[in-house]
């Protein structure tokens, strides 16, 4: 399979269906070993003048570990012959098993991040911002009772989108 770059006006895919029901896997390195989950909260637009995509990460997750660590991050999108692996990496931890080996999924790198030949559509974003969420600042309280009873608060990652590869 080969890539092919395009400019992340011309993405032709509506990104509530992107996130929302295909959802992705965003992928890191950290000291050499790759890591992957899979999120369906985040968004692509425009800040600081810039394409980004954005994207929360729990903190008991061990990808977070890996993308605090890192500049680059992957966002991968995949055909619904990969649910079953979307699932998986979505209910198993890499503190437990090595994920990316047990799906199989091709590992390579792109513009300085890890991620997957068999992806349809892959974003290298590069970290511009972070920040935890704050009970403070819910505006719904019934949102902070539903998501967090447990008080873990997402990180809000923005990232700039430095490449776009999609399938060619
Ligand atoms: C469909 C789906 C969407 C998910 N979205 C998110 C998300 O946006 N943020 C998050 O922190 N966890 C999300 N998760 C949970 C993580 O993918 C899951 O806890 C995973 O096992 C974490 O792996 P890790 O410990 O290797 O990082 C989602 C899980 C599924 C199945």
């Amino acid at each position: 399979m080969s890539f092919q770059k395009i400019k992340p006006e011309e993405l032709n895919e509506n990104v509530f269906q992107m996130i929302g029901n295909k959802w992705m896997l965003i992928t890191v390195e950290k000291d050499g070993k790759a890591n992957t989950m899979t999120a369906s909260w985040g968004g692509l637009g425009i800040l600081f003048g810039k394409p980004v995509a954005f994207f929360f990460i729990r903190p008991q997750r061990y990808t977070k570990e890996f993308v605090d660590a890192a500049d680059r991050v992957s966002l991968s999108f995949f055909g619904e012959e990969y649910r079953d692996v979307l699932n998986y990496c979505g209910t198993v931890s890499g503190r437990d098993e090595d994920k990316i080996a047990k799906t199989g999924l091709s590992l390579i790198h792109e513009a300085g991040a890890p991620c997957f030949e068999e992806a349809e559509t892959t974003l290298i974003v590069r970290k511009v911002y972070n920040q935890t969420m704050k009970p403070e600042c819910f505006l719904d309280s019934a949102i902070m009772e539903k998501w967090f009873a447990d008080r873990d608060f997402h990180t809000i990652y923005i990232a700039e989108i430095e490449e776009v590869l999609v399938q060619s």
